[in-house]
């Protein structure tokens, strides 16, 4: 496949998706990689087609000893620079190729092989300075391109139809709108209905989540937005991770963070945020699957040009 946006850096990982010494699969722009996290928390990343008879080596095994993977078909070992392990020591130069990552705030940010074109961006960072991480949640590959899938992150006027359910959001108002190159900030004002007793049973962080919410997005075109949420018990942050699995296939994550303002919240509240931030992803999944191709739209709704100028980045990449 022709990659989508060469040069872009893209979030592939955060490490606690990784276990220890478990191999992970991993596919972007199309091409498969492994990946893998020894006990002291060091992570490598190869091409996931072994040099020999191209198995896939996700399928293989870690040896904690000699920190390598080994090769499902014929056991060939390799170690994390790609240079195979034999006769109790190391080639000297590497026949598969690694994948350059780049570790940061625990998140494995990575160009895939291509010239950076755009710095890794500080969003997670400035997260991290304040905030807590809670979880990953709703890890997903949604069958749909993605330019689809990136831009119903700054789509505003889809709450009311795809997050109706458990949400019921009655509407989104756009009270700020500021860019600057690949960065944009978003302010804006949510209202939602009661939701029934059953519904918070189910989720308690729905009986706290306020009737009104005055939220704001920032975003770093093409891979992260930041959804920042005042709630009584504290502030949430969700990160809506995306990247191009392949052409049709996107791959998306939510990293959770917060900032509870007492810890007794956190234990209470922390799986029901994990479990809504997955809801979340997994309606906003629903809409862009079920979408037909394309067309020019007949309609316009306020505040779209935000993402006419989302597209327009893509398009001019
Ligand atoms: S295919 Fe990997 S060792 Fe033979
Ligand atoms: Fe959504």
């Amino acid at each position: 496949m022709e990659p989508i946006l060469p040069g872009a850096p893209w979030l592939i990982a955060h490490k606690s998706m990784l276990g220890v010494n478990q191999p992970k699969k991993i596919t972007l722009n199309g091409k498969d990689y492994v990946i893998w996290q020894n006990k002291k928390g060091e992570v490598f990343a190869l091409d996931n087609i072994c040099p020999h008879f191209q198995a896939p080596l996700s399928e293989g095994w870690i040896c904690q000893e000699r920190n390598t993977i080994t090769c499902p078909f014929h056991a060939l070992e390799f170690d994390g620079a790609g240079k195979l392990y034999k006769a109790g020591k190391l080639d000297t130069q590497p026949i598969t190729q690694p994948l350059e990552l780049i570790v940061k705030e625990d998140c494995l940010w990575t160009y895939g092989g291509y010239e950076p074109r755009l710095p890794i961006p500080e969003l997670i960072q400035k997260v991290t300075e304040e905030y807590e991480f809670i979880g990953v949640s709703g890890e997903k590959s949604i069958q749909a391109d993605f330019l689809s899938s990136m831009l119903v992150n700054y789509d505003y006027n889809h709450q009311n139809g795809t997050h109706k359910d458990l949400f019921e959001i009655t509407s989104c108002d756009v009270k700020s709108y500021q860019t600057n190159g690949y960065y944009a900030k978003v302010e804006q004002y949510i209202t939602r209905a009661e939701n029934t007793f059953g519904e918070i049973l189910k989720n308690p962080a729905l009986g706290i989540i306020p009737k009104v919410m005055n939220n704001t997005l920032e975003y770093s075109f093409p891979s992260i937005t930041t959804f920042l949420a005042e709630v009584p018990v504290g502030n949430i942050v969700q990160t809506h991770i995306v990247y191009p699995e392949t052409e049709n296939v996107t791959k998306t994550f939510i990293l959770l963070y917060g900032k509870f303002k007492n810890p007794v919240f956190k234990f209470l509240f922390q799986k029901s945020f994990l479990q809504a931030a997955a809801t979340v992803i997994d309606q906003d999944t629903t809409a862009v699957e079920s979408l037909y191709e394309r067309q020019k739209s007949k309609i316009r709704l306020p505040n779209e040009e935000i993402m006419f100028d989302v597209e327009k980045l893509y398009r001019n990449w």
